[in-house]
């Protein structure tokens, strides 16, 4: 019965595809056996390379789909004026360099989240009308690494307004200038907070994107909505030009819709910038010849995965139990060794630590970002406040601000903060670290992002593959390990995906405005 509706379904959505994307591409009609939808980046530098596809068309066809997807979905905030030019002097690059001499993401459209300084005419606002009107001094450093490449900046995603540091009571993927994001598998809930990075690779808005996490904003989109998304070490990806929230904990990361693809993006935006001195640290961590390398089908065999029972909590519900049972089986089948029962001594548990450090590093790190702008109707955290106080109606003040009110309470680093920072770092090496090593482990498995705030607090990279549905509903399978485990999570994570190849496109529905 259901796959019968199904494909009946399928064929409704596709002639419903062919007639809503391609009426701008007549002039340019593509070769019939190639489709832009799904594409990952190799499929597309194929395509450009077998005259069968244009950056312009490529820039063409996710304006389209922009324009008609984006009334519902929301996961674009703005969409570049300067996207075709710049397609086009791709095409020209292409036709007039040598073979061989471009970069991978070179005529690749990409999205970046509204919080990342785009030195163009985009606007930079983290969401916030507050940052209406203000002028970047630069652009971010991953765009700098993204314009080098040659890839194109399509726009900017949407995303929960502050990544989510204004208010608790905000809803996940709301912003004032965006408003809601959608999940565009459920037109439901996107989590967040680089919601609108997730739900527009998921819906084939563009080719690729780029998410900022500092506790789950990566990992847990990217479950919600059934794309890939690699939260980096912190430090191996420039911060630099990133409405701040931690220092300690900000990370830029992918976000696209297969691994190969995230490790083609994150070895174009990792590395040293002179505006992050933590990206010379972790420098260290970059393999010589990239991350495409560790792209390997066998990846698994013979990699020590840690199983922490503490972050298998399904709430009863057995059909996630049974499809995470088959996941670790899979898991072994490919040839990992699972190191089951484990438990993380996690001393941070109802401590207040992280919620003390945020709230004075947000002070102490968004101030110097304003203080930094060439222009700003906003130069404290203060004014961001009273700027909310003033325009009720535009912000939606009853979702309040709590977060920045007690953000702007703090003053400095005293000694409760500096206990909260050895709390910290003494739970990250007696947990996390520990476990890791005494188990001899490449990395450790659980269900969603789950395990997100280990990761988060000590700095350390994960990566969440799409793992199934539940009723419509995408969930993801996370591997997170120590700093600079990045190639190691890679051949995990790509080599669980080969063998799965969960993700679908969501359901295309009539989207009505
Ligand atoms: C940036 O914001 C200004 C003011 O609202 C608007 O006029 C302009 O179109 C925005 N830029 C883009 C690229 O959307
Ligand atoms: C980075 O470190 C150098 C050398 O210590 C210092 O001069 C510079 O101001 C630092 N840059 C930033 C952005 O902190
Ligand atoms: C940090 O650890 C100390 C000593 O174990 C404890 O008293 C304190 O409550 C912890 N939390 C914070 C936020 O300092």
């Amino acid at each position: 019965m259901e796959s019968t509706h199904a494909c009946y379904f399928l064929q409704f959505l596709c002639i419903i595809l062919v007639l809503v994307t391609f009426p701008s591409m007549l002039p340019t009609t593509l070769a019939s056996d190639f489709s832009i939808k799904e594409a990952t980046i190799q499929d597309l530098q194929l395509a450009f390379k077998r005259n069968q596809l244009t950056s312009r068309q490529l820039v063409e066809f996710y304006l389209n789909q922009i324009k008609i997807q984006n009334p519902v979905l929301k996961g674009v905030l703005e969409v570049n004026p300067d996207a075709l030019a710049h397609a086009d002097r791709a095409d020209h690059e292409r036709r007039t360099k040598a073979p061989g001499s471009l970069s991978g993401l070179h005529g690749i459209p990409i999205l970046v989240k509204d919080n990342t300084a785009t030195k163009d005419k985009l606007n930079t606002t983290a969401g916030s009308f507050a940052l209406l009107g203000s002028v970047v001094p630069r652009d971010a450093g991953v765009v700098t690494k993204l314009r080098e490449a040659g890839a194109i900046i399509l726009g900017k995603a949407t995303l929960s307004e502050w990544s989510h540091y204004r208010s608790n009571e905000a809803p996940n993927g709301w912003s004032a200038r965006g408003g809601q994001g959608k999940n565009p598998y459920t037109l439901d809930e996107p989590c967040g907070s680089s919601s609108g990075s997730a739900i527009s690779v998921a819906a084939n808005l563009v080719s690729v994107s780029l998410g900022t996490e500092t506790d789950g904003s990566i990992l847990c989109p990217s479950s919600f909505n059934s794309v890939v998304g690699i939260k980096p070490t912190v430090g191996l990806t420039s911060r630099a030009g990133v409405v701040p929230i931690s220092p300690r904990q900000d990370t830029v990361g992918p976000i696209c819709r297969t691994v190969s693809d995230a490790a083609y993006v994150l070895e174009t935006i990792a590395g040293i910038d002179t505006y992050d001195n933590a990206t010379i640290e972790a420098s260290k961590y970059i393999p010589k010849g990239g991350y495409a390398q560790f792209l390997k089908k066998d990846g698994l065999r013979g990699k020590r995965l840690g199983v922490v029972r503490q972050f298998y909590e399904f709430g009863g519900d057995t059909l996630l139990d049974e499809t995470f049972k088959l996941h670790l089986k899979t898991l072994r089948q490919r040839g990992a060794i699972l190191v089951d029962n484990l438990k993380i001594d996690n001393e941070l548990i109802g401590d207040q630590s992280e919620e003390i450090a945020l709230n004075f590093e947000f002070k102490l790190s968004l101030n110097a970002y304003l203080k930094d702008l060439v222009t700003s109707p906003v130069k404290s955290l203060a004014d961001v406040i009273a700027f909310n106080k003033k325009h009720p109606k535009l912000e939606k003040i009853e979702y309040g601000q709590d977060l920045m009110l007690q953000a702007e309470k703090t003053n400095g680093i005293g000694k409760s903060e500096k206990q909260a920072l050895l709390n910290m770092t003494r739970s990250s090496q007696n947990g996390f670290e520990k476990l890791m090593k005494r188990n001899k482990l490449d990395a450790v498995v659980t269900p969603f992002s789950s395990f997100s705030s280990i990761l988060a607090i000590g700095g350390y990279p994960g990566v969440n593959v799409p793992a199934g549905y539940e009723k419509g509903v995408p969930f993801g399978i996370c591997f997170g390990g120590l700093k600079g485990s990045e190639p190691k999570l890679i051949e995990i994570a790509y080599s669980f995906e080969q063998a799965t190849l969960i993700r679908k496109p969501p359901p295309l529905r009539k989207l009505e405005v």
